[in-house]
């Protein structure tokens, strides 16, 4: 545990949607990111990627259904049934088993949780052709590893950029063939609501963030929120404006990657040792979403999570489980939904935060 001390103010906010935030020149220095500006298909979502290739494979008869993990976000499980694809899951486990059969006709997903590479990609990759599909799921990572192998066909990759940037909006579909068609343009009503909740954002944090005012914040809040429920509630696959599309490379990529490794590897490096981290050693080329940790059942996660957000450290859960397949979960999933919390590590925070973060966490865990 770190003796540091934060220097930051205890009352400013850590975590929560990222906030709008651009800047004036691009120079996007990986590979990653300016091949999806060349060969991607952009939508609002990463849902609305999945389903518009889904759909695309199912009319084609390439795939008659779907394998998922079983440890995964609600919003796939509404993209899945959105498509009326039958899916099944598959065990999740840290040794990875794979001893699961794959039918011909199917299109599997594998996530790469939290930013990190998931050695499934590597394994679902070998049976990649015509009658099996990969779906990486890079929505959680921003740089993944893989990007510069060269992708067979039928292997496609789903970016949620709105994730890592501070922008409400941005979901691209990666890979080939892709679908030929051309998708509705994003209604502009709620995508007006999610960036003008972004930029209010931006403001308070700049300008009012140090004397907390709960009326102004509920303004911002309610405006993102209804763009989510918006999401949650639209599903299908809808074509992202292009004027925001241009917007979209304005982002310093070298400072998002840069900072969030920093503070991912701070906060290894001071969390009390009975908050064990998902994952302990930060591989060169990732860029960390969150810095997801495993609270013991005795602790109770949900009551930590609460004890921080009194001390304006807002740390969500990944993921509360999906209703619709409670009962077919796995124990070691059952484990992830019930007791992992994410810490905050966005370029928004310096290492100073990372100890306020892990001084918040141990005093209440060793009281
Ligand atoms: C792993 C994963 N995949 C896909 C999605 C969907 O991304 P989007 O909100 O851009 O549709 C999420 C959303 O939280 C996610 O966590």
């Amino acid at each position: 545990m770190s003796t540091r001390k934060s220097l930051n103010n205890i009352n400013r906010a850590i975590g929560g949607e990222l906030e709008a935030e651009f800047t004036p020149k691009i120079k996007i220095e990986f590979p990653t990111i300016e091949k999806l500006f060349q060969e991607g298909l952009w939508f609002t979502s990463a849902r609305g990627g999945l389903i518009a290739i889904l759909n695309w494979l199912k009319e084609k008869n390439i795939i008659k259904s779907v394998l998922v993990p079983d440890y995964l976000c609600g919003s796939l499980i509404l993209a899945l049934e959105f498509t009326k694809l039958p899916y099944s899951l598959y065990p999740l486990d840290k040794d990875l088993r794979l001893e699961f059969d794959i039918r011909p006709h199917t299109a599997v997903l594998a996530i790469n949780y939290f930013g990190f590479p998931n050695p499934m990609v590597d394994y679902i990759r070998n049976f990649v052709g015509k009658d099996i599909v990969l779906v990486e799921d890079c929505a959680q990572c921003l740089f993944p590893s893989t990007v510069n192998k060269i992708h067979p066909h039928y292997f496609y990759q789903i970016y949620s950029m709105r994730k890592f940037l501070g922008i409400p909006a941005g979901g691209c579909l990666m890979g080939s063939p892709k679908p030929n068609k051309n998708f509705p343009v994003e209604d502009c009503v709620p995508l007006w609501k999610g960036w003008t909740g972004r930029f209010f954002k931006k403001f308070y944090r700049n300008n009012i963030a140090d004397n907390p005012n709960s009326e102004l914040e509920s303004i911002y809040l309610q405006l993102i929120n209804e763009f989510e429920i918006y999401l949650d509630q639209n599903p299908d696959p809808k074509t992202l404006p292009e004027a925001l599309l241009k917007l979209l490379p304005y982002q310093d990529f070298k400072k998002i990657f840069t900072k969030r490794r920093e503070n991912y590897q701070a906060l290894l490096n001071c969390l009390p040792k009975n908050i064990q981290p998902l994952f302990t050693f930060l591989p060169d080329d990732t860029c960390p979403m969150g810095c997801p940790v495993i609270i013991p059942e005795k602790i109770n996660r949900d009551w930590l999570q609460g004890m921080l957000q009194e001390q304006f450290i807002y740390c969500p859960i990944h993921w509360p489980v999906p209703s619709q397949i409670s009962e077919r979960i796995t124990p070691y999933s059952k484990n992830l939904y019930l007791n992992t919390l994410t810490l905050p590590i966005d370029q928004r925070y310096e290492i100073s935060d990372m100890y306020r973060i892990a001084d918040a966490i141990d005093k209440l865990v060793t009281r």
